[in-house]
């Protein structure tokens, strides 16, 4: 963890905290300005590492500091990198530690920069940064926004859970490179007047943590998504919507693209869409007559949009790449049983069911355990786990089936 010297620096103390808590062993390497803002001693405290800033003071008997940490970090973050550091990385200087040890490094490097806004947009700031870019340099950031000096534009250092995100990309094989998918999240909305509606308890946490897991894998992912709270996944084109309907039309327009447009090689829907709506929806708010009778609700079918997609799948293209569909099933009861029946009339690739009454399981939970039955009626159990590792496995079977088309 490289620090430059900037007002910034306070934040990369919570990346360190936040990188040490995902598992990271980090070693904290600072200018001489960065220790202006942040001490010795909090970088060493929190990283758990001695912290090293001297060229020609070296911790290591044998003086080669810079070298070895150039060598064996598996990612090297710099951040806050200021306009001065950029400058220097960009003319290849390498007179302190941490400009020595990018000198050396031939592994990746992700810089967070953080500068007033007018150096940001100096063109001497811009030609570096294009330098640094053309170099194979990562960067993430800078954002707009308020700045310590009292303006406001962009020159704010990522937020820390952004720049471990990005970090956490550039380290992700990339077994969906070139991959286009579409993920449905979260629930719908059925309305009945304009201030109530049918919908049910998803949260949208599950497709949320695949679209994730798809982008660390080097997907392009589409996001359809009914009404939910959660932050927007960096990266996905999203397409938010209310009702089960235009869940349809935004599913079927990614699905099946442009004639020359991209399009998708896999559809994972975890969308709880509502199989109901109300016949009609009425105009004004529905009045309470008196005080025991209450209106009686007509419902009609919603379409069931992975039925629809399995169906245009049947077709295969004529590139020969397989298209693969992944189902969500929310069952209760007897899930395994209804789940195969689900599978079958859906027509999909592969099932993933979830009991939604079993603990941890399904709504709005961190965790989730399912059974995946596949074409050939196969089961596969994944028992209780977090809701990002139920994802990145399920992405690791969809990259195995889109690459594998006799194993679908
Ligand atoms: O969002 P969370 O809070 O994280 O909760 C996750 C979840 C419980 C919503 C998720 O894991 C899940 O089970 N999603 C599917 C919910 C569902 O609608 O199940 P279903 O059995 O009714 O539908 C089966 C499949 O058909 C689903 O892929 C669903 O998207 C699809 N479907 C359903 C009805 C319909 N009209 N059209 C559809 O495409």
């Amino acid at each position: 963890m490289g620090l430059g010297g900037g007002i910034a620096a306070y934040k990369t103390l919570e990346l360190i905290r936040r990188l040490r808590e995902a598992g990271a062993s980090i070693i904290p390497v600072a200018t001489e300005a960065a220790l202006q803002f942040v001490t010795g001693v909090t970088l060493q405290a929190l990283s758990g590492t001695p912290l090293r800033n001297a060229l020609f003071a070296p911790l290591e008997a044998d003086g080669m500091d810079h070298i070895r940490l150039a060598r064996e970090a598996d990612l090297v973050i710099v951040a806050p990198a200021t306009a001065d550091l950029l400058a220097r990385m960009a003319q290849g200087q390498a007179d302190d530690l941490l400009t020595a040890l990018l000198l050396a490094r031939r592994g990746p490097v992700l810089v967070a920069p953080a500068m007033n806004p007018a150096m940001w947009e100096h063109p001497a700031t811009r030609r570096n940064v294009t330098t640094l870019q053309e170099d194979g340099i990562h960067f993430i950031g800078p954002e707009p926004g308020a700045m310590a000096c009292g303006e406001s534009g962009t020159g704010r250092m990522a937020e820390p859970a952004t720049i471990q995100e990005s970090a956490r990309r550039i380290l992700t094989p990339k077994i969906l490179a070139g991959r286009r998918l579409l993920i449905t999240a979260g629930p719908t909305r059925e309305e009945l007047d304009p201030v109530r509606f049918i919908s049910n308890h998803s949260s949208g946490k599950m497709g949320w943590e695949l679209t994730l897991a798809a982008l660390r894998a080097g997907a392009q992912v589409e996001l359809i998504h009914g009404p939910v709270t959660l932050p927007p996944p960096m990266g996905a084109l999203l397409h938010p919507v209310t009702s089960a309907c235009q869940m349809l039309d935004a599913t079927l327009n990614a699905w099946l693209g442009t004639a020359n447009g991209p399009r998708c090689d896999a559809a994972i829907l975890t969308a709880a869409v509502a199989d109901y709506r109300p016949e009609q929806r009425q105009h004004d708010k529905i009045k309470k007559t008196d005080a025991t009778s209450a209106p009686h609700l007509t419902l009609t079918q919603n379409p069931d949009i992975l039925a629809m997609l399995s169906a245009w799948s049947g077709v295969r293209p004529r590139d020969g790449r397989p298209r693969v569909i992944v189902g969500f099933a929310a069952e209760t009861g007897d899930a395994l049983a209804r789940g195969h029946a689900k599978r079958i009339r859906k027509g999909c690739d592969l099932l993933a069911i979830n009991d939604v009454t079993a603990p941890g399981c399904g709504f709005g939970t961190d965790t989730n355990g399912v059974t995946l039955i596949g074409r050939d009626g196969r089961e596969e159990v994944w028992p209780l786990q977090s809701k990002e590792r139920v994802a990145e496995r399920l992405i690791a079977a969809v990259a195995e089936l889109v690459s594998h088309p006799r194993s679908l």
